[in-house]
């Protein structure tokens, strides 16, 4: 097992634009307490057309007002070139950019076939290094597709071996649905560790409750980096029946009885869970934001 891990936290992003559209002063707010937390790596916001996602449309707004922890990394998902020059223009430099393995859910989410966007997305490469910036591909339905069911791992393998060869500097799994299970991210993400080196991340939610044994397979794997959101806030406005991310609270609480270092304080997290709920009006399914942690 690795002795630490590193979790990018997603509320504000994946979290947030799955809720109903809260006050920009509400999304400052969030970030800003997330940043109090002791993780070091927040994906604060996305660049994508107001009309797909309207919970997004004062990124700009979010991100300048937001109080920035040179400690952390902040990152900005895109959907395309556009989506690219906004974040650039807003002072992003750790971009992530997403396509779906699956053909379906890619074509619904940014209105374009798989192919196509990996052609846009090697131009895009290419314009974010050449300014200065990293850039991640998130690979959406890795583990299975709302509509086309099971994704073919080699599906999966093909687009990370196109993606590295256009520059890639990290490819993340993104398990959109909660399809994911142990099995599968053996056969998706095994094959991948083993033939490249270059970092992996784990994007679970936890639709069908197999989100933390997916991340114990994973770290078994090897794999140290993992996306979760504060109070499991979440969803895809394109994959129904959706649920949040893996909450932050029960990844944290569950490494750290294991020894395995993230650097955030649980306690602190969980006055953040409490704060999210209270944003979004609802409350959040984390079982460490409703027991509180071990002692
Ligand atoms: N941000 C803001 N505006 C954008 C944009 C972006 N990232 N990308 C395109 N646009 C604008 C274009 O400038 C164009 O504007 P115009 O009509 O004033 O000229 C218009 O949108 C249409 O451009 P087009 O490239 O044809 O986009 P589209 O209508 O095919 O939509 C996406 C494609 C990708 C922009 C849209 O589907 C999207 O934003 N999807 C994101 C979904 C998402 O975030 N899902 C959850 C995260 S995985
Ligand atoms: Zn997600």
């Amino acid at each position: 097992m690795p002795s630490s891990v590193s979790i990018r936290e997603v509320g504000p992003r994946d979290g947030l634009q799955n809720e109903a559209v809260v006050s920009t002063e509400a999304k400052v707010r969030l970030l800003d307490a997330l940043s109090g937390t002791g993780v070091k790596r927040i994906e604060a916001v996305s660049f994508v057309h107001p009309k797909a996602i309207p919970q997004m449309a004062d990124a700009g707004e979010v991100w300048s007002a937001a109080a920035k922890n040179p400690e952390i990394s902040y990152s900005a998902l895109i959907p395309n070139s556009k989506g690219a020059e906004r974040a650039l223009a807003a002072g992003f430099s750790e971009i992530e950019v997403v396509v779906s393995a699956s053909n379906t859910h890619n074509l619904k989410n940014v209105n374009r076939s798989t192919d196509e966007s990996l052609d846009d997305i090697a131009q895009l490469i290419d314009l974010l290094h050449r300014n200065g910036a990293t850039a991640e591909v998130i690979i959406s339905t890795s583990f299975g597709c709302p509509y086309e069911g099971d994704v073919d791992p080699l599906r999966v393998h093909a687009i990370v071996d196109r993606v590295i060869a256009d520059g890639a500097d990290r490819v993340a799994f993104g398990d959109t649905t909660g399809m994911g299970t142990p099995r599968r991210v053996r056969e998706v993400v095994g094959p991948v560790r083993e033939k490249h080196d270059l970092p992996l991340l784990l994007h679970f939610h936890n639709t069908r409750g197999t989100a933390l044994a997916n991340i114990l397979t994973a770290l078994e794997l090897g794999i140290t980096e993992y996306d979760a959101s504060v109070g499991g806030l979440g969803g895809c406005p394109y994959a129904p029946g959706a649920t949040g991310n893996v909450a932050t609270e029960e990844v944290v609480h569950m490494l750290e009885d294991m020894g395995i270092d993230t650097g955030i304080d649980l306690r602190a997290l969980i006055e953040v869970a409490k704060l999210a709920q209270e944003i979004v009006g609802r409350e959040l399914p984390s079982g460490v934001l409703r027991a509180g942690p071990r002692v």
